[in-house]
């Protein structure tokens, strides 16, 4: 299984807090069966902006030393979407944006109040107009497209996919957030599934509970799509399996 969303950059956001518990985390994720994980710090945020790429390479590289080779980690970003985001991603060193795995995939986070006025699926049509694959992370906490699946399926439409939450699918966060990542996943609007791991207890790495309970519920190979095969074509930058069965 591959992990494309994880705060496991030590010190750089409200994810990992230091360097131990980072490589700690990443020893989490191994034992239960990540061969990849991609690290993505929260960008453009008032709290975190995280745009100096040296800085945040040069951590990854301490992570990759602590950690040995497995499993692999890869360097990607959170990015808060706002006003500002195109015009960043016009800019030749995309203004410290960073794309997952260096791809053309970017992992995208709206407001949890809301997608507050904001032209989604004009986003979402201007980034693929540029050559990017916009993912939007965890749908199933944004009030906006929770409560609206047509909408989903439209930005879907427009060239959006949606990453839905390990621990959601699971009841960890809760009956209601399991009902809707269920109807999510049930509609084919759900592309990836990742843990967001952000510490070693509250909200850990680990893929193997979500993909045992779609495998149960839904099937192997649709379990199998969302936790491995489709973050495998964003480590290899191509175009994923995006039709539901
Ligand atoms: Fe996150």
């Amino acid at each position: 299984m591959i992990d494309i969303h994880a705060h496991i950059l030590p010190a750089v956001d409200d994810g990992a807090a230091d360097l131990d518990t980072a490589a700690e985390m990443c020893r989490l994720a191994a034992d239960d069966g990540c061969t990849t994980l991609l690290a993505t710090p929260h960008q453009r945020t008032p709290s975190w902006w995280n745009c100096e790429g040296e800085k945040l390479c040069s951590t990854l590289e301490a992570l990759r030393s602590a950690v040995g080779a497995t499993p692999r980690l890869y360097l990607g970003g959170e990015v808060r979407v706002d006003s500002g985001l195109l015009s960043a991603l016009a800019e030749p060193d995309l203004d410290g944006t960073l794309p997952l795995a260096g791809s053309t995939y970017l992992l995208l986070e709206f407001d949890r109040r809301g997608l507050g006025g904001l032209d989604a699926e004009g986003l979402a049509q201007e980034l693929r107009l540029a050559g990017w694959r916009p993912i939007f992370a965890h749908p199933e906490f944004i009030p906006d497209l929770a409560q609206d699946l047509d909408l989903m399926r439209r930005l879907v439409q427009a060239g959006a996919l949606f990453q839905v939450t390990a621990m959601s699918l699971t009841s960890d966060f809760g009956r209601r957030l399991r009902v809707l990542a269920a109807s999510m996943v049930e509609a084919g609007l759900i592309h990836f599934v990742a843990s967001d791991a952000h510490d070693l207890t509250r909200r850990p790495p680990g893929l193997s509970r979500a993909h045992r309970h779609l495998a149960s519920k839904y099937g192997e190979a649709l379990a199998r799509r969302l936790t491995s095969e489709n973050p495998q074509a964003v480590v290899e930058n191509r175009p994923i399996h995006w039709h539901p069965d």
